[in-house]
């Protein structure tokens, strides 16, 4: 018999749809005591036709256009944070506060400051929580992971790092509003370091330890845009491009670069690492596909190269693949959105006694760190500490 997980979700714009699809399809695919149950969904008043449309896609039970008042309901047992980043603090701490476990999107917050008070908050409560750094679980992110955790890669000595798109091109596109409040830093904090380096970031940490230090230079190439909100044309104050380079603990170097400006890249987020004995190779717009070079046998320590030394463009379709096996048959691809059924399915078995789900919320408040130290970086000039 399952017992239900009452979702309040907050946000029904691009993430509030994954999200929601995620929570209906998960229980399809990864067995689990809890099935989610879409109990709210919330947006603001001005929204209402576009929330009510909402609700019926998706089948929640009921809606709400003041997030304060999920937090009094008693029917509510996880508080799902997909709205813009200026108000994930105060919706977090109000969620554990309230003792509901806590969904966030990325970047967690708006600063360092406040990311602190949100781990605070959920820890203090002792709620589970979740970021929402999907991209850890693209099986062939995964499979990269477990590349490295075998000792294929051996020791590293390059991170290489793409976040690239070409939206923003245009001086036509506003700045405010759907989906473009990520053009508008009282609302987004940052531009592509927190909107799309953040996902870089947790990955790079995620398979190669922690970054110690950056050094970092951001572009704005457009300075003014109208505002939707006010019909004024106002300051961009965001970073449009963020290019840093960055020593890691384990003494190998990294370089990431983001832009919107980047003419043909819709979502070119890539990795590469090299080390000692391999290095694997990630595109996300390949997503299915992890490239793979091999120079060492870890088990023998014997050296492979040779005249069919090459790189392996592994398919991660087969049911050896992480969580490849609850879905198709080899050879079957899934896609963007089972990354965030993946989570959901590893965070519903962590609330039954499974393994520990990460990443948490403390997870993600590393990651704002090294966004901090990348901005700092880029306005003094300076090499900066994480
Ligand atoms: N994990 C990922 O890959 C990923 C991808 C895109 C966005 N995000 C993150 O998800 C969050 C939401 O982004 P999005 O792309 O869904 O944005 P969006 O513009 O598509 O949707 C934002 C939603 O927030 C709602 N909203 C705004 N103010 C509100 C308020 N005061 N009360 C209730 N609802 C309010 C809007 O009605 C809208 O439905 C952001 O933090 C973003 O950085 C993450």
């Amino acid at each position: 018999m399952s017992e239900e997980l009452r979702i309040g979700l907050i946000g029904c714009g691009f993430m509030g749809r994954t999200h929601s699809n995620a929570y209906l399809q998960v229980k399809h695919f990864f067995p689990s005591r809890y099935k989610p149950v879409l109990k709210v969904c919330c947006a603001r008043p001005e929204e209402k036709d576009k929330l009510e449309a909402f609700a019926a896609t998706w089948g929640y039970e009921s809606l709400e256009f003041d997030w304060r008042k999920l937090m009094a309901r008693p029917d509510i047992d996880l508080i799902d944070v997909c709205v813009p980043n200026v108000l994930h603090h105060d919706i977090v701490l109000a969620a554990a506060e309230a003792g509901k476990m806590v969904v966030c999107e990325k970047p967690l917050a708006m600063n360092v400051a406040e990311a602190k008070e949100m781990v605070a908050a959920v820890e203090r409560a002792g709620v589970a929580n979740m970021a929402s750094f999907n991209y850890r679980r693209v099986p062939a992110v995964s499979l990269a992971k477990q590349i490295i955790d075998e000792g294929r890669v051996g020791r590293t000595f390059h991170y290489r790092a793409t976040y690239n798109q070409d939206y923003t091109i245009s001086a036509d596109v506003p700045q405010g509003g759907m989906s473009l409040w990520r053009l508008d830093g009282r609302v987004a904090g940052s531009g592509v370091t927190g909107d799309l380096l953040a996902h870089s970031i947790d990955t790079a940490e995620w398979l190669n330890g922690p970054i110690r230090r950056v050094v970092a230079y951001t572009e704005t190439f457009i300075k003014e845009r109208k505002h939707s909100d006010t019909g004024r044309v106002e300051p961009v104050t965001i970073d449009d491009a963020c290019l840093f380079l960055a020593v890691f603990a384990n003494g190998s170097c990294g370089t990431f670069e983001s832009t919107r400006y980047a003419r043909g890249r819709k979502n070119y987020n890539t990795f590469e690492i090299n080390g000692e004995n391999g290095a694997v190779f990630f595109d996300l717009e390949d997503p299915h596909i992890l490239q793979y070079f091999r120079y060492v046998d870890p088990a023998t320590g014997k050296k492979i190269e040779d005249h069919l030394t090459g790189w392996q463009r592994i398919h991660v379709t087969n049911s050896e693949h992480p969580f490849m096996k609850r879905y198709w048959v080899p050879g079957c691809t899934i896609g963007y959105e089972h990354t965030f059924i993946n989570a959901f399915a590893d965070f519903l078995a962590s609330i039954d006694g499974g393994p520990e789900f990460h990443p948490t919320l403390r997870d993600a408040l590393r990651t704002q760190q090294v966004c901090e130290a990348v901005l700092s970086s880029a306005r003094s000039g300076q090499w900066t500490d994480v």
